[in-house]
């Protein structure tokens, strides 16, 4: 391969580009973690936690990826057999089933086109079925990342207070956290799932949890067999600023840094940052005579857009010529989009002149491999940022 000059462009939907400050922090001397100094950090980056979630309940931080928390939030809450409520959104939401099922919950798994976000006209009339409260949990993935669709968690809270439904809500925010609005506290969600490399800016290794008080009551009677997510000793030791086993230190010196940078931004203004570099690249995506994969402009995520290849074009041919030839990285299709969706990430630590460059890139890769396309999406997103 030729040697590479500039930067790469990491622009797949996690994870993603980590800021340089964050970088300097997670370059300082690993220290004790049962020390005064660790505690302080600690302390920080579950206090910097509580604002992103929007909760003042507790959050739990565990060294783990994403599934480690999903799995966390299952084992946790529910017993063996309980029912389940979930929505086949799309690759992740798929994958949470598996494990729930796995688990040995009995999945009630509410079919999807992929292209579309939670139904909640369909939790309506499952609720409504369930009069003897059988469904124990219901759970959603926030922000599908296998095909850019946003499910409304709002409108998902509103349907079981609607009924008076008891079942606990599980929400998967792991590719929205910090990109896309969440407010686990209003939208009285009982355990939210996060990890650190997407809008947190971080590299992989943390698995976060927002949790509720009824979540937590939940824990105590909760019989799937858990020890390393137990939240009882870690909730115990965090109180103090400390871990019942050894924590991600230098991911927590990063953890604090880039809440920091998400608090001097504003949530407001990341959020507002996010939804302008969606709907330039939705320009983009629209110039080129391409299809986007979410259907309902209500439900248009944020942090990335997947876009379907045209018939007989195959995406990871797509995105060889475009790593090859321009140095950059954009996500693969999941699951059963595989070969046919390409998505392009537009989260975290991320301005116009990257958002001009990501769609350059995608757009002579799009002409170097052969795909039909108009020309000028370059120019209907660059229109829409100057505006
Ligand atoms: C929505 C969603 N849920 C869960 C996961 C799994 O997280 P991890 O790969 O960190 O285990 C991902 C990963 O991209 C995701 O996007």
């Amino acid at each position: 391969m030729a040697a590479r000059r500039g930067r790469h462009f990491l622009q797949i939907p996690g994870p993603t580009n980590v800021p340089d400050r964050v970088l300097r922090a997670l370059s300082q001397p690993t220290i004790d973690h049962r020390g005064p100094a660790f505690a302080a950090i600690a302390r920080g980056a579950f206090a910097g936690l509580q604002r992103v979630f929007q909760t003042t309940g507790p959050v739990v931080i565990y060294p783990s990826s994403g599934t480690g928390a999903w799995e966390a939030a299952l084992v946790n809450t529910l017993s063996p057999g309980d029912r389940i409520l979930m929505f086949e959104t799309g690759h992740f939401a798929t994958l949470w089933r598996q494990m729930a099922e796995r688990l040995g919950l009995s999945v009630d798994f509410v079919p999807g086109d992929w292209r579309h976000g939670a139904d909640p006209d369909a939790l309506s009339a499952k609720l409504a079925d369930d009069r003897g409260h059988a469904i124990k949990a219901v759970a959603v993935v926030h922000n599908e990342t296998s095909t850019g669709v946003a499910s409304r968690i709002d409108e998902i809270r509103r349907r079981l207070d609607g009924v008076g439904h008891p079942a606990l809500l599980l929400v998967d925010t792991i590719s929205s956290l910090g990109s896309i609005e969440y407010r686990h506290e209003a939208w009285r969600v009982d355990v939210s799932v996060g990890c650190s490399q997407k809008g947190l800016m971080l590299p992989p290794g943390l698995g976060l949890h927002a949790v509720s008080e009824k979540a937590i009551a939940a824990s105590r009677s909760a019989r799937l067999p858990r020890s390393y997510w137990d939240w009882a000793p870690m909730l115990a030791d965090n109180e103090a600023g400390f871990f019942p086993y050894t924590p991600a230190t230098n991911l927590l010196y990063g953890l604090r840094e880039a809440i920091d940078l998400l608090l001097e931004e504003g949530l407001s203004n990341v959020f507002a940052r996010h939804r302008r570099h969606a709907e330039a690249t939705r320009r983009a995506v629209r110039a080129w005579g391409l299809e986007l994969v979410c259907c309902n402009p209500e439900e248009y995520s944020s942090s990335l857009t997947a876009v379907m290849m045209p018939i007989g074009h195959d995406a990871d041919a797509l995105r060889a010529t475009i790593l090859e030839r321009f140095d950059m990285s954009i996500g693969t299709g999941l699951g059963k989009l595989k070969g046919k969706v390409f998505r392009i990430g537009h989260l975290g630590d991320f301005n116009d002149l990257m958002l001009a460059g990501t769609l350059s890139g995608v757009e002579m890769g799009l002409a170097a491999s052969g795909v039909p396309f108009t020309p000028g999406g370059i120019t209907a997103a660059l229109e829409y940022l100057a505006s």
